[in-house]
């Protein structure tokens, strides 16, 4: 593949400043087309991510940290000098709030789409009392922080990478489902972190991804990218994963998830919870990575993540020449599942691997990211 061409070559969400728009990579059209769109208005960034044309949980973050920082740029400020800090600073807060809630509700599950918005919003907020700052100002520190999210997802994929790469050993069959590559993410992906970083010290591993019914995220951007990269890449259908385990061709499953909760219970793609229950069968070890910002501690369990659901024609008529189902048939369409923590052989995040019991091992993940904050953050420097 030439490299101009290779999607590993384009960025998933990138902050053109100078245009006040989002560059995404239009990710419904992989792998037959190659297309970068512009995101400028607020229902524009709202339909790229419910549409999925910019998907995965951090790649979501990092969208929706550069659209609140856009569209609190755009609101005119008349007279913006320090002695109209308060009034000003009023009616970028009512906008803020605003396009806050609105690009919140675009999915429920990735909980990064919100703790990106809040981690804006507290920055934003910091400011309100500071009555030597003009607004321009205000909205130069929100782009250096939502620059700032973007630039700690590469880092804190990289860590993930780095610490899912002391579970296997050269030469391994790994398999994943979904896509928790870089196209969900800045670079490497966080399931997939494990599997860029072995390529490049010759590791040589087999990597098995699931097709992922319904909208095939597996077959159309994990094969793709991961063998644009290079790796040997076996795409299975969903339901081939448990024979394929038991075959002993697999060694370790790895999973991105949207959502884990304070017990270890975790959110991903739907199908992720049928593929740990035949990994435990077949006694392959099975990893979700999950960066923090990706760890919901404010749920006690899986019971209360938020699972989308979504239109039956994804089931029924998507992908196919005509539809493949009876007219009027119901549809059960949940977009996401919940892994069960005991299934669950440790949490691989950018501060260590927890391990059962996860209640108190992500805690003290926690407790780590406190002591030891990433450094891109301009909170930080
Ligand atoms: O519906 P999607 O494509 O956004 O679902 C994505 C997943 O389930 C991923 O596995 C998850 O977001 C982790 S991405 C690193």
């Amino acid at each position: 593949m030439e490299e101009k061409n290779n999607i590993l070559n384009y960025e998933t969400a990138e902050l053109l400043d100078d245009q006040n728009a989002i560059r995404i990579i239009d990710q419904t059209l992989l792998p037959g087309e190659i297309r970068l769109i512009l995101l400028t208005t607020a229902k524009e960034i709202w339909d790229a991510i419910y549409l999925l044309q910019v998907r995965g949980a951090p790649a979501i973050g990092v969208t929706a940290g550069f659209g609140i920082y856009l569209l609190t740029k755009a609101v005119r400020i008349v007279d913006d000098t320090p002695e109209n800090h308060d009034r000003n600073f009023a009616i970028l807060e009512a906008e803020f709030e605003r396009q806050k809630a609105y690009l919140n509700s675009s999915r429920p599950t990735a909980v990064n789409l919100s703790w990106a918005l809040n981690r804006m919003e507290q920055v934003f907020l910091s400011m309100k009392e500071d009555r030597t700052l003009t607004m321009a100002e205000v909205k130069e520190r929100l782009h250096r922080e939502c620059v700032a999210i973007r630039d700690e997802d590469v880092e804190v994929s990289r860590r993930i990478g780095e610490y899912g790469l002391t579970l296997v050993k050269p030469g391994d069959g790994l398999l994943t489902h979904c896509n928790a590559g870089q196209l969900a993410t800045i670079k490497y992906g966080t399931a997939t972190a494990p599997m860029y970083l072995g390529q490049e010290r010759g590791y040589g591993f087999h990597i098995f991804c699931d097709e992922t019914r319904p909208l095939l995220q597996g077959a159309r951007l994990t094969a793709f990218e991961l063998a644009s990269a290079g790796m040997d890449v076996t795409l299975e259908c969903d339901n081939m994963s448990a024979s394929l385990m038991k075959s002993g061709r697999v060694q370790a499953v790895f999973v991105g998830c949207d959502r884990v909760a304070a017990n270890g219970d975790a959110a991903n793609k739907i199908g992720t919870s049928l593929l740990a229950l035949a990994a435990q069968r077949y006694h392959v070890p099975f990893y979700v990575c999950a960066p923090t910002s990706t760890i919901d501690m404010s749920l006690a369990t899986g019971e209360e993540i938020p699972i989308e659901q979504r239109k039956p024609e994804e089931v029924t008529d998507m992908w196919y020449e005509k539809r493949m189902a009876p007219e009027n048939i119901k549809v059960y369409n949940p977009a996401f599942d919940v892994t069960d923590n005991d299934l669950i052989a440790g949490i691989v995040t950018e501060y260590g691997i927890a391990r059962a019991p996860y209640t108190e091992s992500l805690r003290k993940i926690f407790e780590e990211k406190q002591k030891h904050p990433i450094q891109n953050s301009p909170q930080n420097v």
